[in-house]
């Protein structure tokens, strides 16, 4: 897979080479470029904004500028990415869509946001989402594209040492996942539940799928109504 992302601040990308990334990227497995988006400028001031049409607080990103950007980035088989906090919300299942994709372009807005002429011609070559991870606002899609890259290319074979890792993650069976113990059995006068060390694989699974369900209940009782009757047995629903 390969990753291009175009921003205003490229060193705020550089954890894209660190700890698990920059394993990938050292073993082939991924391709990522950072690009400054003022190389596109065309003016001495190297200018990427503007003020809103109609009015109002904050500067807007130049459509020209951004045009050329992303001509020159995108390719036969891109899928752009625009982070945003009016985009639609980026969940496990987008991250496995972006996993199955060659080309991954980031366009990173900062300000009040890229001209939406932009993102409207764009789409009228690639396919383009305007995605948010989560509902806060940040000063620009830098943090959010680290956050987006980090979930997707773990999900890449080869990635993470241990494959069934990624498949067991909170959000793979739809539920939260229950809490971990490793050792000592007790520590600070706290023991790791009997059960997890009672050798019997089958009470120990009923118990971590019952952890699982309590938690999501309590911490997130949207994720029980999205999953729906049909995903919950007898004893699940006794929980
Ligand atoms: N840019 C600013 N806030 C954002 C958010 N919540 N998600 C994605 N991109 C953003």
């Amino acid at each position: 897979m390969r990753i291009d992302v175009v921003t205003i601040f490229p060193e705020y990308l550089q954890p894209l080479r660190a700890a698990l990334l920059g394993r990938a990227l050292d073993r082939g497995l991924i391709e990522i470029g950072v690009h400054d988006l003022r190389d596109w400028t065309h003016d001495v001031h190297r200018a990427v904004d503007d003020a809103p049409y109609g009015g109002g607080p904050g500067m807007v990103m130049k459509p020209q500028v951004w045009g050329d950007a992303l001509d020159d980035v995108c390719g036969d088989d891109t899928r752009l990415v625009v982070p945003t906090p009016a985009g639609r919300p980026f969940t496990q299942d987008l991250a496995r869509a972006y996993a199955g994709q060659r080309h991954l372009v980031f366009a990173c807005g900062r300000y009040e946001g890229i001209d939406q002429r932009v993102i409207d011609d764009a789409a009228r070559r690639m396919p383009v989402d305007e995605v948010s991870i989560g509902d806060y606002v940040l000063v620009g899609g830098e943090a959010a594209v680290l956050v987006i890259v980090e979930a997707v290319v773990r999900l890449l074979p080869g990635v993470l040492g241990n494959p069934v890792s990624a498949e067991q993650d909170s959000f793979s069976d739809g539920l939260l996942e229950g809490p971990s113990y490793t050792r000592p059995e007790v520590w600070r006068d706290l023991a790791v539940p009997e059960v997890l060390r009672s050798g019997n694989h089958a009470l120990i699974d009923r118990w971590r799928r019952d952890q699982a369900l309590a938690r999501t209940y309590h911490r997130r009782p949207d994720l029980l109504e999205r999953l729906g009757e049909g995903s919950l047995d007898e004893h699940d629903r006794r929980v």
